[in-house]
């Protein structure tokens, strides 16, 4: 039996969260850390590395500290994309943004505490006393979310605005600012599982495959969504002058390449059998998703 469904993880990690955060001390920059975490997010990336983990049979409590550090990475890469300097959004998960609630510095502030955290996180949780994995695992999230991954992708986004892209480009783009920290999340799970390198291979094509799935269906919601279900406002890529796959392909072709990357998600789950149901439950929610 599959110990952790999408519901559970969630509230799984609203707890954990909570207890891995600094305490409330009154301050400013503690408030908007816990402000910008317990919020409501989907918690999906949390939620791969557990059943990426459960594939080989490894104990949600040794998932826990990696599934803290990846959505704190996540919540300072949400905080950071909304502010006036990048995306100017003034919605996150059905709230204001932090930098609204609170002001730009504190956002910019909680943001870069919470990547410190992160890895204070992983640096104190070592797996099953395996310190080679947790290194494997600290170095894996460094590249996912650093220079070569989600900032070189945010940097690109950036550079591509008003601006138009090769279909190649604009895959790169997604894999770095989107598909490298979900891969990541789906790989930690794996290295904490002890998967055989065969395994992890397949894993990390699966994660990069869902992982641009996951961004060209932002992308289609940005376009189609509605802001009362996703909690965030829509529209903002045209206003923004982004390149996307809807901006730059338009609906149909973005729906055809989300098509093509959930089958290839699913080629890549095929040597697990069974046991990847929850995974490819998971591909399924993904491309499906409204919110
Ligand atoms: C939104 O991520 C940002 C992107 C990378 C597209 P999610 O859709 O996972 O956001 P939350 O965590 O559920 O709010
Ligand atoms: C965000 O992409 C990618 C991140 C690294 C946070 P978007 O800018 O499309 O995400 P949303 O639509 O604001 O959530
Ligand atoms: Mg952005
Ligand atoms: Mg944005
Ligand atoms: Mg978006």
């Amino acid at each position: 039996m599959n110990p952790i469904n999408k519901q559970t993880c969630q509230a799984r990690l609203e707890t954990l969260l909570a207890r891995y955060l600094p305490p409330d001390d009154g301050s400013t920059l503690i408030k908007a850390m816990h402000y910008a975490c317990l919020n409501g997010g989907k918690r999906l990336r949390p939620y791969l590395a557990y059943q990426s983990a459960a594939l080989f049979n490894t104990p949600l409590e040794i998932i826990d500290p990696i599934a803290v550090a990846i959505e704190f990475i996540h919540c300072y890469s949400l905080i950071h994309d909304d502010l006036p300097a990048m995306d100017n959004d003034e919605l996150r998960r059905g709230k204001p943004t932090c930098h609204k609630a609170f002001d730009e510095a504190t956002a910019i502030l909680a943001g870069d505490a919470l990547l410190t955290l992160a890895f204070e996180v992983l640096a104190q949780a070592p797996i099953r006393e395996n310190y080679l994995n947790n290194l494997k695992i600290i170095h894996n999230l460094a590249q996912a979310a650093g220079p070569t991954g989600m900032v070189k992708g945010q940097a690109l986004d950036l550079a591509a605005q008003g601006k138009q892209l090769s279909y190649e480009q604009l895959c790169q783009m997604h894999r770095a600012k989107t598909g490298a920290l979900i891969a990541a999340s789906v790989q930690c799970g794996a290295i904490a599982g002890d998967a055989s390198k065969t395994d992890l291979e397949e894993l990390h094509k699966f994660g990069l495959a869902i992982g641009l799935a996951f961004q060209i269906k932002d992308d289609i919601l940005d376009a189609l969504g509605k802001s009362e279900t996703m909690g965030k406002t829509p529209g903002q890529d045209v206003k923004n002058q982004k390149c996307t796959f809807v901006t730059l392909l338009g609906l149909h072709h973005a729906e055809q390449s989300l098509a093509e990357c959930y089958t290839q998600s699913l080629a890549h789950l095929a040597s697990f059998g069974q046991k990847a149901e929850a995974l490819r439950s998971l591909s399924a929610y993904i491309v499906g998703r409204e919110i």
